[in-house]
């Protein structure tokens, strides 16, 4: 294999402006080609990006002897389909989140991965940014005490009309497409997975049938004894936070899943005592997880999150989903 990870990126979805940029800031990637449904899209994106390579089908694409890995940024449906596909052509794979739509769905993809020995992430990039670290740092001395409640807020407006987040067939709804990262900072926090949960949708029709979430507010409660509230949405005001609080203190985060470039605080706060506010640098989370995939292949490294860990994610949010379309009525509410 050559020095550096030779990417093929499959799509020309919205993400990959930002996606396609930090794989080619990556000290040990190049991004060779894209692929697309049609060979004139797949042509303006490389000519867009400065990519040598354009794909008229993702097939091809996989067929090319010259990509060593995939970035997949598909709609959230595909994902099993392309990543089996991939895995089959000898590629290793960077999924968009969430890698699949169930936790059976991520057991078939580690089984393929485990049966061509090639290497599968799920796309969490947030976690690369060293927001995180200085999180974890402080959680792991001790900094909010017993970890009693984690309130997290994404949501966003992604607008009407054709987007895919209002195609059940795609795999869209907000669940999935925000709350997933909800789940995912509330188990990663905790580091355990949930015993105990909640939630509560707010529905319209799909633009292929069926109803569709367009915001969830849900619970989460683990063993230790903490609770994660959150609410997400994807026809909402766009807000972004992380609040953990304990019975020692609370830490705050703004904009934890975002793209934050620039340098950032995290918030200290201890009963009435000054805040304290922790500098944390830039960082493009995209090239710190596109370095860190490349490394694993190159060098036969573990990747930091495996796929037991996916597919706990994605079992917490089937169990979620199937929550909040069965709401339980309040039985001592008094009947009209
Ligand atoms: N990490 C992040 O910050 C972040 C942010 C947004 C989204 N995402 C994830 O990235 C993925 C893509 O999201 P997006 O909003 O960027 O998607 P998008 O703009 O709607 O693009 C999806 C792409 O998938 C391809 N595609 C294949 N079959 C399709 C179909 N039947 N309908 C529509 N598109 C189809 C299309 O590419 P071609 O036409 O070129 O084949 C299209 O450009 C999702 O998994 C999402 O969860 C991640």
């Amino acid at each position: 294999m050559s020095r550096k990870l030779r990417w093929g990126v499959l799509g020309t979805a919205r993400i990959v402006r930002k996606s396609i940029p930090a794989l080619q800031e990556t000290a040990n990637g190049e991004v060779l080609g894209i692929a697309s449904r049609t060979g004139e899209r797949a042509g303006e994106f490389a000519e867009k990006h400065g990519l040598p390579q354009a794909f008229g089908s993702y097939e091809a694409l996989l067929e090319s002897p010259d990509i060593d890995a995939v970035y997949i940024a598909l709609p959230n449906a595909l994902h099993l389909e392309w990543i089996l596909k991939s895995l089959d052509a000898g590629k290793h794979v960077l999924c968009e989140k969430p890698l699949a739509m169930s936790a059976a769905e991520c057991g078939e993809i580690s089984r393929k991965a485990d049966e061509t020995g090639l290497k599968v992430l799920e796309g969490f990039m947030y976690r690369f940014h060293p927001r995180f670290q200085k999180l974890q740092e402080l959680l792991a001395a001790n900094a909010v005490g017993d970890l009693t409640f984690l309130h997290v807020g994404h949501t966003f407006d992604a607008g009407g009309g054709d987007n895919i987040r209002w195609y059940t067939g795609l795999g869209g709804g907000a669940l999935f497409d925000t709350g997933c990262y909800c789940v995912n900072v509330s188990r990663m926090v905790t580091a355990q997975e949930p015993a105990h949960l909640a939630a509560f949708g707010n529905y319209r029709d799909a633009n292929d049938g069926g109803r569709i979430d367009t915001s969830i507010a849900g619970m989460l409660r683990f063993p230790g004894g903490a609770t994660a509230l959150f609410d997400t949405g994807v026809n909402l005001e766009r807000r972004n936070f992380l609040e953990v609080t304990g019975t020692a203190g609370r830490l705050y985060l703004d904009n934890p899943f975002g793209l934050l470039e620039e340098d950032s605080v995290l918030e200290e706060h201890h009963f009435g005592q000054e805040t304290v506010y922790h500098e944390v640098k830039g960082a493009n989370h995209f090239v710190r997880m596109g370095e860190h995939f490349a490394d694993s292949v190159l060098h036969g490294t573990p990747l930091r999150y495996d796929l037991a860990d996916a597919a706990n994610n994605a079992r917490v949010l089937e169990a979620l989903d199937a929550a909040a379309r069965t709401p339980q009525p309040n039985r001592t509410a008094a009947s009209s």
